[in-house]
């Protein structure tokens, strides 16, 4: 056995901070493959932007690029723990076709034929960019409740309330302290902390990850029946002023509709209580959807909620996944951007394979590594 080894046997006590997908994800596949897991959540589980999700997934949307295998082994992944945990009864697993249209006040109602019978607005068709086979969806709060009960009946996570304020190395493991005082030790610790990862001293000058604040609406219109599952990327085009404005439209088979929008940089406020919706994002949303479908328009639907969550984001567009520059047996997760819920299965699995064997078999982190931030700075 190397020094190494011998100073660090292998983790058997990991403490995962953050109660969102990429914690829960985390903390479910370290307690499978034995770990003793503590989650800690300083609110709601799946509260943020976890919970205010799309919840899109797509096979192949991120081919082409780094996030291409991350994004293919997590939709194969979503797939079978749809199987495992009845996820069209629990979370609304389902498979979906997908288009793209262009909406716009001058265009003529369509008549086109890939479009279904509802969106039949002033809308033109674009092309079918994912089928029943390349893309789905979930409920991203339901989901991460049903991973957490399984986590914690089966493999027993133990779910811990309350903020994290720091983190620190020491000779026998890692400490982990929360507010009031409070201290939870562990051999390792995972930090997923979503936009709030910077937050945390430790890690504020090492990695930068911000909130972009994306809001949504779910519609239910009176006709819920007609509503088929096809998600459609609209792009709206204004008559006069702004440019376009790109919405996304996932029915649900709740027989409602979820609709977001596009996504802005914002300041990451304190807690997740604490980021809000803005009337006019909101109103446009609602424009819009009246615009695509007579069955989403004003006077035919209720409006069952209006949110906004913020999306982590990092500066090159990757997710940061690996252990902590220059603080051993600290790992972070974060930064997935707008492909979270997706990204959620796989990044899971990887950062349990990190911490408990010393590298990820399922995906290649060194892209992800936090290191290329602390690198560059050099
Ligand atoms: C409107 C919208 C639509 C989206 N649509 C899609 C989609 O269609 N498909 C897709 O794949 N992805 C989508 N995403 C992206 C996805 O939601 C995110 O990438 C993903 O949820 C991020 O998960 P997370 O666990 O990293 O962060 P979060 O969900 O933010 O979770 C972080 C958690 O950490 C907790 N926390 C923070 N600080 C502390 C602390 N100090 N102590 C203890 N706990 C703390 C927070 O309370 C929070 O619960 C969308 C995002 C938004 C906002
Ligand atoms: C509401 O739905 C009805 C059909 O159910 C339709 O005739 C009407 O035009 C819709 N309203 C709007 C404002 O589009």
């Amino acid at each position: 056995m190397d020094d190494n080894r011998r100073q660090h046997p292998p983790p058997k006590r990991v403490v995962v901070c953050g109660g969102g997908i990429i914690g829960v994800c985390t903390a479910y596949f370290l307690a499978k493959k034995g770990a003793e897991v503590t989650l800690i959540e300083r609110s709601s589980i799946a509260g943020a932007a976890s919970g205010k999700a799309g919840a899109f997934l797509a096979l192949h949307m991120c081919d082409d690029g780094p996030l291409s295998s991350l994004a293919r082994a997590s939709f194969g992944l979503h797939c079978s723990l749809a199987e495992e945990l009845d996820g069209p009864q629990s979370y609304g697993y389902r498979p979906l076709t997908t288009l793209t249209i262009s909406v716009g006040e001058s265009e003529l109602p369509s008549k086109s034929s890939i479009l279904p019978s509802w969106v039949d607005g002033r809308v033109k068709t674009g092309e079918i960019i994912g089928t029943t086979e390349t893309t789905a969806q979930i409920h991203p709060q339901l989901f991460t409740h049903a991973l957490l009960a399984k986590a914690v009946t089966e493999y027993g996570v133990q779910v811990v309330t309350a903020k994290v304020e720091g983190i620190a190395v020491e000779k026998e493991g890692v400490v982990v302290k929360v507010d009031g005082g409070g201290v939870i030790g562990g051999d390792a610790v995972v930090l997923a902390l979503g936009p709030w990862t910077s937050k945390l001293p430790e890690l504020s000058s090492i990695v930068r990850v911000y909130g972009k604040k994306v809001h949504s609406v779910v519609l239910e219109p009176r006709d819920g029946d007609a509503i088929t599952p096809h998600a459609l990327f609209a792009t709206y085009y204004p008559a006069h002023g702004m440019g376009p404005i790109d919405s996304d439209f996932f029915p649900r088979p709740t027989r409602d509709v979820y609709i977001c929008g596009p996504s802005v940089e914002v300041e990451t406020p304190d807690g997740s209580e604490s980021v809000f919706p803005d009337p006019e994002s909101v109103q446009i949303l609602k424009s819009v959807a009246g615009i695509v479908s007579s069955y989403l328009a004003k006077n035919n639907v209720t409006v069952k909620s209006e949110e906004a969550g913020l999306m982590p984001c990092t500066d090159d567009e990757l997710p940061v996944m690996g252990e902590i520059p220059g603080m051993k047996r600290c790992y972070v997760a974060s930064g997935h951007g707008y492909w979270g819920i997706l990204f959620g299965p796989a990044s899971g699995v990887a950062m349990a394979e990190l911490v408990l064997d010393g590298h990820a078999t399922i995906v290649d982190l060194d892209c992800f590594s936090p290191t290329r931030f602390t690198a560059k700075k050099v």
